[in-house]
């Protein structure tokens, strides 16, 4: 049965048309009347049901007691974070503004974890005010968070970034965070500085509740965070700390964005790497935990997998071209609304709003117009080779770390964003930027 959530194909005679939940993506568009592309759109039921499932095998873990966190780095739009509270999702926040829009979004402080490497004065003096749950990342920054406790009159509470050393080989380089020398937390067996520290004051300015981890991110093998679980239970037997009672192990899970789940029966069989689901990655957390006391409360922050599948990108064609032996297909969105290709040669699937089934495919390079070689949406990808200015392809899982690392780079204005309500009614998210936002922050007389 075809999906009823999300972003899908169905056919439709010799058509094949994409769907946001019920509605075609095409009506869409034309209900926008002419839209300036590249715009995207958002499934809050997809990411309705991303949290749901996450929720639904935490519960399984029982008598483990286990919260989602969601990393807010992966896409900050304010809309979703309703849908966050209302299913009692925690944040995990990386700045003092990622902080504050939590806090003034009405998040419980005690659901709100701080984590960062560099963290400014002010971002530790806002997260000890409210009661915010630092992560301490190494002993400067837990030399800082005591000084701003003295000062405020505050006991911090605060978990210990820890990097069990452990990594995927499988992922990108710039999503390792837990190789020997990475800049993130503090090795696990570098750590008894850190607690001497905290001993000196604890319960007085500082209460230590846990430790924290994050092995990188696009993570396909479960292994790597079995073993990185079988390292961390250790660490709980320490009887300095009395409050000791939060493990909290990172993000990390990849998502299908070869959309192997979605092959149509004609190419099924290919070989497909198989991505774990939600299920099978908190199934193979369960038995490490089963070694840690029932009164230790495990934490799970994602980002990538909540959101990812979430949102679309809209692009228009602007035309093909032949450069030597590749057909480059230029599009009007680029590496200002996906850096994801140019940064670490990531796949995102490209593919018609509506096509024919029997359309010739030709391979591209789907390229943007932004003045940089490394400006590329996917290489090689097969689509119609009828493809003229104007037609429309969408450009899949970029609810993750596309928004959130969009720029203005060639005074590109940022994308508008839709989503549909419950009358299926289009409901701006974001307008797009104009010029004139651009310029705004300039001093010019
Ligand atoms: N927790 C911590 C401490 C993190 O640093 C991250 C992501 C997460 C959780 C969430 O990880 P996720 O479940 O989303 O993989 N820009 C890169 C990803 C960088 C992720 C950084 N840390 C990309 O587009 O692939």
């Amino acid at each position: 049965m075809a999906a009823k959530y999300g972003f899908y194909y169905k056919k439709d005679g010799r058509d094949d048309r994409l769907f946001l939940d019920q509605t075609p993506v095409k009506q869409i568009i034309e209900r926008l009347s002419s839209p300036p592309t590249p715009f995207s759109l958002y499934s809050f039921n997809q990411f309705r049901h991303n949290i749901n499932s996450y929720q639904r095998a935490l519960n399984d873990l029982e008598p483990i007691r286990a919260r989602l966190s969601y990393s807010m780095k992966a896409n900050y739009n304010p809309h979703l974070l309703p849908i966050l509270k209302s299913s009692k999702v925690m944040l995990t926040t990386v700045s003092g503004g990622e902080m504050q829009l939590a806090l003034s979004n009405g998040f419980e402080p005690s659901t709100i974890i701080y984590n960062g490497n560099g963290k400014t004065d002010d971002s530790i003096e806002m997260a000890i005010n409210a009661g915010v749950l630092l992560n301490v990342d190494s002993l400067f920054d837990l030399e800082i968070i005591l000084q701003y406790a003295h000062q405020l009159k505050k006991i911090a509470n605060v978990l210990i970034r820890v990097n069990p050393i452990l990594s995927d080989s499988n992922v990108h380089e710039y999503n390792v965070t837990a190789s020997q020398t990475s800049k993130f937390g503090t090795n696990i067996d570098e750590l008894e500085p850190i607690y001497k520290l905290i001993e000196n004051e604890h319960d007085k300015w500082i209460r230590l509740f846990g430790f924290h981890c994050h092995l990188g991110s696009t993570i396909s093998n479960t292994q790597v965070i079995v073993e990185c679980i079988e390292k961390m239970v250790k660490l709980f037997d320490n009887k300095r700390f009395p409050h000791l009672r939060i493990l909290n192990i990172g993000g990390g899970l990849n998502i299908d964005y070869k959309r192997y789940a979605n092959r149509t029966a004609t190419n099924q069989d290919e070989k497909y790497p198989s991505i774990p689901t939600i299920e099978d990655y908190v199934h193979a957390i369960k038995e490490p935990l089963k070694s840690l006391p029932n009164t230790i409360e495990l934490i799970v922050e994602p980002g990538r997998s909540l959101i990812a599948n979430s949102c679309i990108l809209i692009t228009r064609v602007l035309g093909q071209k032949q450069t030597g032996s590749i057909r480059q297909l230029v599009v009007d969105a680029s590496m200002t609304e996906c850096i994801r290709p140019a940064l670490y040669q990531a796949y995102h699937h490209i593919d018609t709003v509506n096509s024919s089934t029997t359309d010739e495919r030709i391979p591209y390079d789907v390229v943007g117009p932004v003045c940089e070689s490394g400006d590329f949406l996917g290489k090689q990808r097969c689509l119609p080779k009828t493809l003229k200015r104007g037609d429309f392809l969408a450009i899949f899982d970029i609810g993750a770390y596309s928004s959130s690392m969009s720029s203005n780079y060639n005074m590109r204005p940022r994308p508008a964003e839709y989503t549909l309500d419950e009358q299926e009614q289009i409901k701006v998210l974001r307008r797009r930027e104009t010029n004139e936002d651009l310029l705004r922050t300039y001093c010019v007389e």
